[in-house]
């Protein structure tokens, strides 16, 4: 008799399924994807696009894959029509995680291989999506700010493309090297709420779309994909690097929880805090802006010598953003165009061999009550 499964909050602990695609090291502290440690991806030079290509398919692309590759993202960045009407016909009003969550539905509406789940179609899917979510991020905060779309142009990769899109003028190298970093630490990370969220809905047999519509719709939490602008936010209401261990202890005594702070999965500190550090260095030097990454670090000292808990890779990535003149909003949708990749990878894998994820639960209501109708209750 196989042993009872037992009940985890959070489900800390679980193991929820099978994966070849990544993989949390936590006694070496890395992350493992594919084979390869990530850090080595950011170290090496590679590109988000080979990143990309990694994950949805199952190594790093040669020359002439990553060209083939490059120029089919190329080839489909446009927008259909009724994605472009839903998105100028949205308030202006509307958090760009919301407008996204309906953009890439309604992408799923206007593609041809929607309802088509073999691998080669899946496939196909994810690099329509790779290729159309940074421009409906973009022409989304276009519109929002009154101004009209930028065309995104072939000459430049997604990095580029997606600040280049955002703000009409060329990007800095430091710029787009920092964003092609953001964008690979992004990526991927084995079964996060989202990742998993996605897993189930395509378990259903649900197409890409709705799968990735689910992924996004959980990423935007705050204590997931949302904690990017939510530890932004802490920053500035913190404002200058005196205030911040007084605030952060104030925080931790009102029992609140400190945004970009804390992993389900890292105990001695994301694996992916310090490359991202690193790209923030780039933007700091280049802007001469270090007051954020001064109460970043102040908050840290703070969170690690009084609760023992280390940042994430939200914390470095919020301010990096911010030095980037990215505004807020969109810090969380530039985490979906990132993890596209590494949800359209999990949920080819789901449904290239697939069982319905349907988990059990403990009852924990009343049982025996006796029916009366509503006359006698
Ligand atoms: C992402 O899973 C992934 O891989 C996610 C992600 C990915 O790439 O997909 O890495 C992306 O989501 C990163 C996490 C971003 N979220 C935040 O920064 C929000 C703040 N963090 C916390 O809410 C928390 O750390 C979680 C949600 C991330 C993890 O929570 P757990 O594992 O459920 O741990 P917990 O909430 O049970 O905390 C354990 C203890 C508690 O103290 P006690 O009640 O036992 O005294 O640690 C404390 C918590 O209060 N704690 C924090 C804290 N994180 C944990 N206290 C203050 N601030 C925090 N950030």
């Amino acid at each position: 008799m196989s042993e009872a499964p037992t009940y985890s909050p959070g489900l800390a602990g679980v193991i929820a399924g099978e994966s070849a695609i990544s993989c949390i090291d936590v006694e070496r502290n890395k992350l493992n994807m594919r084979g390869y440690d990530l850090v080595d991806l950011t170290e090496g030079g590679a590109s988000f696009e080979e990143v990309a290509y990694l994950l949805l398919h199952d190594d790093l692309p040669n020359a002439g894959q990553l060209a083939a590759f490059c120029d089919a993202l190329t080839v489909e960045r446009h927008l259909p029509d009724p994605v472009v009407q839903m998105i100028n016909a949205a308030p202006k009003s509307a958090h760009p995680m919301a407008l996204l969550r309906t953009a890439v539905s309604s992408l799923g509406y206007c593609d041809i291989e929607a309802e088509d789940n073999s691998h080669e179609a899946n496939v196909r899917k994810a690099v329509r999506l790779l290729a159309k979510v940074p421009l409906a991020i973009a022409a989304g905060h276009r519109n929002a700010q009154g101004l009209e779309p930028v065309e995104p142009r072939d000459d430049l990769g997604l990095a580029a493309n997606l600040l280049y899109m955002l703000r009409g003028d060329d990007p800095q190298p430091y710029a787009v090297d920092a964003m092609n970093v953001s964008l690979i630490l992004y990526s991927e990370h084995g079964y996060n709420a989202s990742t998993f969220a996605a897993r189930v809905a395509a378990s259903t047999l649900a197409d890409m779309h709705a799968a990735i519509t689910v992924g996004v719709a959980t990423l935007g939490g705050p204590l997931h994909g949302g904690a990017n602008e939510a530890a932004m936010e802490m920053m500035l209401e913190i404002g200058t690097p005196d205030n911040a261990r007084a605030w952060v202890m104030d925080a931790l005594e009102s029992k609140r929880k400190i945004m970009g702070f804390g992993h389900r999965e890292y105990k001695s500190g994301d694996s992916r805090v310090p490359a991202m550090k690193q790209a923030g260095q780039l933007v700091l030097e280049a802007t001469g802006e270090d007051r954020w990454r001064q109460i970043a670090e102040i908050a840290e000292e703070t969170m690690l010598s009084e609760k023992g808990i280390f940042p994430n890779l939200d914390l470095p990535c919020a301010y990096t953003y911010y030095g980037l003149d990215i505004p807020i909003p969109l810090f969380t949708p530039i985490f979906v165009a990132s993890r596209v990749s590494g949800w359209a990878a999990h949920v080819i894998e789901q449904q290239d061999n697939n069982r319905l994820i349907r988990p059990n639960h403990n009852y924990t209501g009343p049982v025996g009550r006796t029916f009366k109708p509503v006359d006698q209750r």
